[in-house]
């Protein structure tokens, strides 16, 4: 059994993080969101991993997340040269997988629930076949299955005007090597993509065992802002222990689950957990709450911030109103606005954010 995470794509709903970055290592509780898929896979007992990366941002994928060693697994590389649809990766992917079963991760997903199960209802029943499916309350949003009583998959349609059921392809799924077939015999879709929906539908009109599995825990897509927070926040909640190995000065407080890394110093500040910190931060008379990740060498001075995502090197010095809901990019800057102040000066790149509210 081998994995192949897709960690490829476009990123479009991630920018502006995504004209200089790969989603995929933007962090969640300052870890690579593809790294918890990456563990997930491993807990499992998979070791051989194809990693799916584009021209753009595969050279930043691969020197952050390495050759494996870290995870106790061995990581293969595949260059996708255009972001051409999911069942397009695993054609490219093909020299890797050979006719090996294999799970498929979507890589900017992160689900609660561990994997194991899954893979032994997909061994266990030879299945050509698993997807993971959860309810949503939007599901012309997503892929969408329709299931008869045991879970056997019917019909797969990608976003459907009028749903045929509540239930979402979740970005994780299980192949037998079935699906190369499937997907030699499947056409580009209306938006040039080669559809892994497509794929699996073409498994089931060949009257193949596809079958499914719902999951109950949470699961994210941290491919927009406001997924990424919510990501960040139940991750800070559910996985965040306290370890303060960084300096707090006296006039300081941690309160709660707060993680501080190395050479970090905090100087008359509050911290209010679930918070982590990264290494070499400064941070001097800031109150920084709950469901808030800083990565490395962030300087936070004269500043409020709670439930937000700050990335590495970026500095936010003196500002008096409360920054909430906020993902901040890397070596960005926010600086100094007095408390009536008369002009807002800007540099702002392409598709960022502001709200003054
Ligand atoms: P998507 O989120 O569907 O696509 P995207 O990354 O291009 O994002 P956006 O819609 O914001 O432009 O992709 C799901 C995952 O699969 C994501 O981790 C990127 C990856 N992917 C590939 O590796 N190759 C591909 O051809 C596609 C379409 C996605």
């Amino acid at each position: 059994m081998k994995a192949l995470i897709l960690s490829g794509g476009k990123g479009r709903r991630l920018r502006p993080l995504t004209y200089t970055g790969a989603k995929q290592l933007v962090p969640v509780a300052n870890k690579p969101i593809l790294w918890y898929g990456i563990e997930g896979i491993v807990a499992t007992g998979i070791t051989d991993i194809g990693i799916i990366i584009s021209p753009e941002t595969g050279a930043e994928v691969k020197e952050k997340t390495g050759s494996g060693d870290r995870f106790g697994a061995r990581i293969t590389y595949i260059l996708q040269e255009e972001p051409a649809g999911l069942a397009h990766a695993v054609k490219v992917a093909q020299p890797f997988l050979g006719d090996s079963p294999f799970i498929m991760y979507l890589g900017d997903n992160l689900i609660e629930n561990d994997l194991n199960s899954f893979l032994q209802t997909f061994q266990q029943q030879g299945l050509d076949s698993l997807i993971l499916l959860r309810q949503v309350s939007n599901p012309s949003a997503f892929g969408v299955a329709k299931v008869d009583d045991r879970g056997r998959v019917l019909q797969l349609i990608e976003k459907p005007k009028v749903p045929s059921s509540n239930l979402a392809l979740v970005g994780i799924y299980f192949f037998s090597r079935a699906i190369n077939g499937a997907i030699a015999s499947i056409k580009p879709s209306a938006r040039g993509e080669l559809e892994i929906t497509d794929a699996i539908q073409q498994l089931i009109n060949q009257e193949k065992q596809v079958e499914s599995c719902q999951i109950d825990g949470w699961w994210l897509d941290t491919g927009k802002k406001d997924d990424l927070l919510e990501a960040n926040r139940i991750i800070l909640d559910t996985r965040l222990t306290a370890a303060v190995r960084g300096e707090i000065d006296d006039r300081s407080q941690a309160i709660g689950r707060v993680e501080i890394a190395e050479g970090t110093k905090i100087v008359n500040s509050t911290i209010r957990g679930p918070v982590a910190i990264g290494s070499n931060c400064q941070i001097e008379n800031c109150f920084i709450g709950p469901y808030s990740s800083i990565a490395d060498n962030v300087r936070l001075i004269d500043s409020d911030l709670e439930h937000s995502v700050i990335l590495q090197g970026a500095q936010i010095v003196g500002i008096e109103q409360r920054i909430v809901d906020s993902v901040i990019g890397q070596r960005a800057h926010l600086t100094l606005a007095p408390r009536r102040p008369k002009a807002l000066r800007f540099m702002i790149g392409d598709d960022c954010q502001i709200s003054l509210v």
